[in-house]
């Protein structure tokens, strides 16, 4: 298999070379929009609206950023399918840049490894990035909307059920059936296949409580603005379905057995260098436009400074600035038989 963009019902060996189909992606189908979310979180049509492909540069730092944290999970994942399984189709649905789907492809050298994702500018870097690693032949790209391209023939040009590991961050808590959701991937799985989604952990802490400016404890008042936008978000999702977000459970209404998680930490001191420091500026910047409603005047007042690329005080300059996150990865087994 070359390393190649997946289209429709395209067959093995019949490999399309990245196409840019700006058509697919203007009509707001995959504009899902986020502010900037360390873990993901965050939308609203009109106010949490996501644009997939301008956030492409911001979630391949993001992504980079925790490498080796992704390597670490990958590794996990390894010895949770153990040495006698053989691994030799691997899904990464709603895989963004496919940062993860190239650690997954060097983590399981006999696989191949297919980024599925709704936006074809985020597949054309998957793509980009497998060849920079020399991983042409072994990762694949496929352009599926979700929840609809799920339907295994969509996603699986061999047929429903042949994937051995499916990994999916950040992704099912954008689609309004959470569960749903869960039990279409489900479906995608070999029996003995496993199921890893990454959707919980902590949310991201890269400054201290007291940072000189503004009123003391900015970082538990940006989680709460978030949490807040995450709640439109999901209410203003097509198809929107409350449900308790209790992983374990929902792996296990799924169909999943031999239900658990792991968390993996990123941890960057400070001080930050500059990819570290670029991603929080962005994080910060599009949390600063999905805010005005959100914080008070203060609060605005001190974002501002800190997305202030000359300011002192702002985070491309200031020494105290760290990255630290945890990301809780759930996974459950398709039963066989
Ligand atoms: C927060 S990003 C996560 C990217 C990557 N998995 C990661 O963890 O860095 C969510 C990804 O899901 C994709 N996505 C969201 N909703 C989608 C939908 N309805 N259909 C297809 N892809 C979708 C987006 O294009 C984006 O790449």
């Amino acid at each position: 298999m070359s390393t190649h963009r997946e289209h429709g019902q395209h067959q093995h060996g019949q490999h399309q070379q990245s196409q840019h189909q700006h058509g697919q992606h203007d009509d707001g189908r995959h504009r899902h929009g986020a502010p900037a979310q360390g873990n993901g979180h965050g939308h609203d049509h009109g106010r949490t609206e996501i644009d997939w492909e301008v956030m492409a540069a911001h979630l391949e730092r993001n992504a980079e950023l925790q490498l080796p944290a992704l390597r670490r999970a990958a590794a996990r994942l390894r010895d949770r399918l153990g040495p006698d399984r053989e691994v030799r189709r691997i899904l990464d649905i709603g895989s963004g840049p496919g940062v993860m789907t190239c650690v997954l492809a060097e983590t399981f050298p006999g696989a191949e490894a297919v980024a599925v994702d709704g936006a074809p500018g985020l597949l054309d870097r998957a793509l980009a990035r497998a060849e920079r690693l020399g991983l042409t032949g072994r990762v694949a790209v496929r352009h599926a909307e979700l929840p609809a391209g799920l339907a295994a023939a969509d996603v699986d040009a061999d047929g429903p059920g042949t994937a051995d590991l499916l990994w999916s961050s950040r992704a099912v808590h954008h689609l309004g059936d959470q569960q749903g959701a869960l039990g279409a991937l489900t479906e995608l799985l070999r029996p003995g296949g496993l199921l890893a989604v990454a959707e919980g952990g902590l949310p991201m802490r890269y400054l201290p409580r007291d940072i000189g400016i503004g009123r003391p404890g900015l970082q538990a008042r940006l989680d709460a603005a978030q949490e807040h936008w995450y709640d439109r978000m999901r209410a203003e999702l097509p198809g929107s379905v409350a449900v308790v977000e209790d992983w374990p459970a929902m792996l296990r209404n799924a169909g999943l057995a031999d239900v658990g998680s792991f968390t993996t930490l990123v941890d960057l001191p400070a001080p930050l260098d500059g990819p570290a420091r670029e991603f929080l500026l962005s994080h910060l910047t599009r949390l600063r436009g999905a805010a005005d409603d959100l914080l008070d005047a203060e609060d605005l007042g001190t974002l501002d400074l800190l997305i202030d690329p000359a300011a002192p005080e702002g985070v491309l300059l200031r020494p105290d600035a760290f990255l630290l996150s945890a990301v809780t990865v759930f996974t459950g087994v398709r039963p066989s038989g």
